[in-house]
């Protein structure tokens, strides 16, 4: 029997902006896989609750550890390799058993997604498909109210992981910008826009779409660091049409 392993993106938040076809495929998935951090819900199964087919096997995968680590840290890639490794057997053994697996991905899999390790492993020896899914990101600028490019403006995306002299030489030559994973890097993050002149232009999201949003020009947020679930948005059309 030929298996499948899917992918479901499930948006960023909002149980209302998960779409059809993921809907369609929850349903009927008779193992679901999900990654989550230690003794927490895990965000993209929070969002698929109320889709799942409900004799669906469940499959958790805990992460070794998230934000404890620093990703410059070789151990963060040995540790990380293995980690994905494990998880795509558990996957594997599944699929050889003629069982589909819907892998449950918050945002859009394919962009800054955990599914993407998963699916490096898999996809040459099994069927695959990708749902894709509205980013954090684009609930983030709608719920802001911050259309984010215009015209020809230059959107730059960044992980907030980066260091600050490699974020001020980007910035230096984007309209437009989008801070991802900010959490324990905000205070980083906002020295970096201090140093570029965009500052007051930057937007602070946390949990867009979810029920504990909150949206906040960041020159009002004096904190280090936010809850892993924030955005730093740089809205562009600074120039005049
Ligand atoms: C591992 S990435 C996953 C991105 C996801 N696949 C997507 O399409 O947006 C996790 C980061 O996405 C951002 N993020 C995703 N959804 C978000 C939301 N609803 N509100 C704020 N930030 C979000 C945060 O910066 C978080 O640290």
């Amino acid at each position: 029997m030929v298996a499948t392993l899917y992918g479901i993106g499930l948006g960023p938040g909002d149980p209302e902006l998960v779409t059809l076809k993921a809907k369609r495929l929850l349903g009927s998935a008779p193992v679901t896989a999900f990654f989550a951090k230690r003794g927490r819900p895990g965000q993209a199964r929070m969002i698929a609750e109320g889709h799942l087919n409900p004799a669906t096997r469940e499959l958790r995968f805990d992460y070794p550890f998230t934000a404890d680590m620093d990703v410059r840290d070789p151990r963060y890639h040995e540790e990380m390799e293995a980690f994905y490794d494990r998880c795509a057997m558990e996957l594997a053994a599944c699929l050889d058993q003629g069982w589909d697996v819907a892998v449950l991905c918050e945002g859009d899999p394919f962009f800054y997604g955990s599914f993407m390790y998963v699916f490096d492993r898999l996809h040459g020896r099994y069927a695959s498909e990708v749902v894709p899914g509205v980013t954090g990101m684009s609930g983030c600028w709608t719920r802001a109210g911050a259309p984010i490019a215009h015209g020809d403006d230059v959107l730059l995306v960044l992980p907030g992981t980066l260091p600050q002299e490699a974020m001020v030489a980007r910035l230096r030559n984007a309209d437009a910008a989008v801070f991802m994973k900010v959490g324990r890097h905000l205070g980083t993050i906002r020295r970096a826009l201090a140093e570029t002149g965009l500052i007051d232009r930057a937007i602070l999201v946390e949990g867009g779409t979810m029920a504990h949003e909150r949206v906040q020009p960041l020159a009002a947020v004096h904190d280090e660091s936010v809850d892993y679930f924030s955005i730093v948005l740089v809205p562009g059309r600074q120039r005049v049409r």
